[in-house]
This record gives structure tokens, C-alpha cells and sequence, in this order.
């Protein structure tokens, strides 16, 4: 079981993301893929975690098996206690609204949406009342405040990436999961995106679950996680982009061997 030390911001030790002995087998009987293959971790609430690896590894796999937007083949999630697997789709889909915010590569904000009416979408959605000065508010702390009627198109990336995260984390979920946050970024727009995000966690003890393929972007987080072919392989405390970065080579190395070894 891969966890992480706690830091001073860390809720004494309350569980926000558990995984047991996940499975993800995606593709045919006669041909099946494992995407995940028994991948156990447990965060704690108010942790900055990166999960690196390979292409391929089953980063996204991983987080979307956390967020509930895929079912597990096998195992259990729990976000906050709470089981992700075996309720109905629309308690499920209920939870997640609620519980769980999700930052994706290519901002996927709705074009035809003012910055504003995006950040309150998921209120609307959570059936939750429309609080435009909770939007407001985090709309501002992510320095947008001046921005709220402008669309999508009308800003640059990282503007754009900000929305994002303010309408993750405008419904105060318990976990907020980002595929690859920075991966459509120029490096300033990306190192803005990092602060915000890092901010998040030691201001409000927002619990974050971060795929990068960068490492100093991972050297934001308080602790890696690194899988190699849908599984668990190593965690790496306090990192520095450059122990993050000697990790990647050797591990890429490591995968590189056991296929050669393995014929496949
Ligand atoms: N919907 C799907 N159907 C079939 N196979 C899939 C599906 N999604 C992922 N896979 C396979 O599962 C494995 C893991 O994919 P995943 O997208 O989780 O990798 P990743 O680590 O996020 O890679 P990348 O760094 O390229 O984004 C890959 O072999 C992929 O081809
Ligand atoms: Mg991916």
C-alpha cells in the first residue's frame, strides 16, 4: 500500500481516496488489456499527490477509476468512506457532482458559456443554489475576477485552465483529480497553473490527485506516485524535479527490460 507522510495541513489523518486492489481490463475476452492490474493506495485529506509513468502505464486509467467515470473491473474506490462501486448510476453520478472535481489536459470548458455561467455549471448540475459570490470569489482567486463575461475563446490557455479549476473547486469536493493540467501549457501559463494548484492544498486542504509527465510540475506535489504497466511501482516523499526526473529514466529503463525479457 502506497501512502504518503502527513504535512501540517493534512486533517489528522482522515482518509480522502482509497484504493483496493483496483483492476481495469479494458478490450475483448479473447484480447483483453489490463489497464490497472491491483493497484492498492490510500490519501490522506489535504495532499498534493503526482502519479507519473510511461505512456501507456495507466495514469488516466487510474484517475478516472478514482473519479468514478470508469468502473473498476475489480477492487473498491472509496472517496471520502465512501464505496464508488455498487450504488446505482444516478446515486453514483449524485456523489461525484457533489464530491469530486475533475481538471482535464484540454480545459473542456463550453464554448458558448460566459467564464461565470461555466464556474456555476456544476452548482446547476449538483442541483445546488446557485451561488454566484462563492463563483465570484473563487473566480477571483484565481485572478479571473475581471474576467467573468468573457468566453472561453476570449482567453489565452492559462486563463482558460484557471476557469477549469475554478469550476472544480467551486463545489468544495473532497478530492480534486487533474489529468495532465499543464500538458497544453506554455511554461509560465503551467508554473501559474502549479501555484493554484499547490494554493488550493495548503489554503483550503483541498485533497489533489495530479497525472504529469513533467517533473518539475510533479516537484509541486508533496509525494509521486509512479506506475509502470497498470501497476504500482514506486513513491518518492518531498520531491525535487530532479530526483523525480532520474525515477522516470530508470523506470522507463526498467519497463524497457522486463518487455525485451517478457517478448512482449
Ligand atoms: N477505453 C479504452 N479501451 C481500450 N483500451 C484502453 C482504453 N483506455 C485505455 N486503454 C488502454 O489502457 C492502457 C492504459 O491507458 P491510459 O490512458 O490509462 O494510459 P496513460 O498512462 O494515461 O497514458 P498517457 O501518458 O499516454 O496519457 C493503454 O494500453 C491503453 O491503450
Ligand atoms: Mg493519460
Amino acid at each position: 500500500m502506497f501512502g504518503r507522510g502527513t504535512t501540517d495541513n493534512e486533517v489528522d489523518g482522515a482518509e480522502a481516496l482509497r484504493l483496493e486492489s483496483v483492476r481495469k481490463v479494458y478490450g475483448s475476452d479473447d484480447n483483453p488489456v489490463a489497464a490497472l492490474n491491483g493497484v492498492s493506495l490510500s490519501l490522506p485529506a489535504g495532499s498534493f499527490t503526482a502519479v507519473m509513468g510511461p505512456s501507456g502505464s495507466g495514469k488516466s486509467t487510474l484517475l478516472q477509476c478514482a473519479a468514478g467515470l470508469e468502473s473498476p473491473t475489480e477492487g473498491q474506490v472509496f472517496v471520502d468512506g465512501t464505496p464508488m462501486t455498487g450504488g446505482s448510476e444516478t446515486k453514483l453520478t449524485k456523489f461525484r457532482r457533489s464530491r469530486i472535481g475533475f481538471i482535464f489536459q484540454h480545459f473542456n470548458l463550453l464554448p458558448t458559456l460566459t467564464v461565470l455561467q461555466n464556474v456555476t455549471l456544476p452548482l446547476r448540475l449538483a442541483g445546488k443554489k446557485i451561488d454566484r459570490r462563492a463563483a465570484v470569489d473563487v473566480l477571483g482567486r484565481v485572478g479571473l475576477g475581471n474576467r467573468l463575461d468573457h468566453l472561453p475563446s476570449q482567453l489565452s490557455g492559462g486563463q482558460q485552465q484557471r476557469v477549469a479549476i475554478a469550476r472544480a473547486l467551486v463545489t468544495q469536493p473532497r478530492v480534486v483529480f487533474a489529468d495532465e493540467p499543464t500538458g497544453a501549457l506554455d511554461t509560465k501559463s503551467a508554473r501559474d497553473v502549479l501555484g493554484l494548484l499547490q494554493e488550493s492544498v495548503r489554503l483550503y486542504g483541498q485533497t489533489l490527485v495530479m497525472v504529469t509527465h513533467d517533473p518539475v510540475a510533479a516537484s509541486y506535489a508533496g509525494s509521486v506516485l509512479f506506475l509502470a504497466d497498470g501497476q504500482m511501482v514506486g513513491h518518492l516523499a518531498n520531491p525535487t524535479a530532479a530526483q523525480v526526473a532520474e525515477r522516470m529514466t530508470h523506470l522507463a529503463e526498467e519497463v524497457e527490460r522486463r518487455r525485451v525479457r517478457e517478448g512482449v
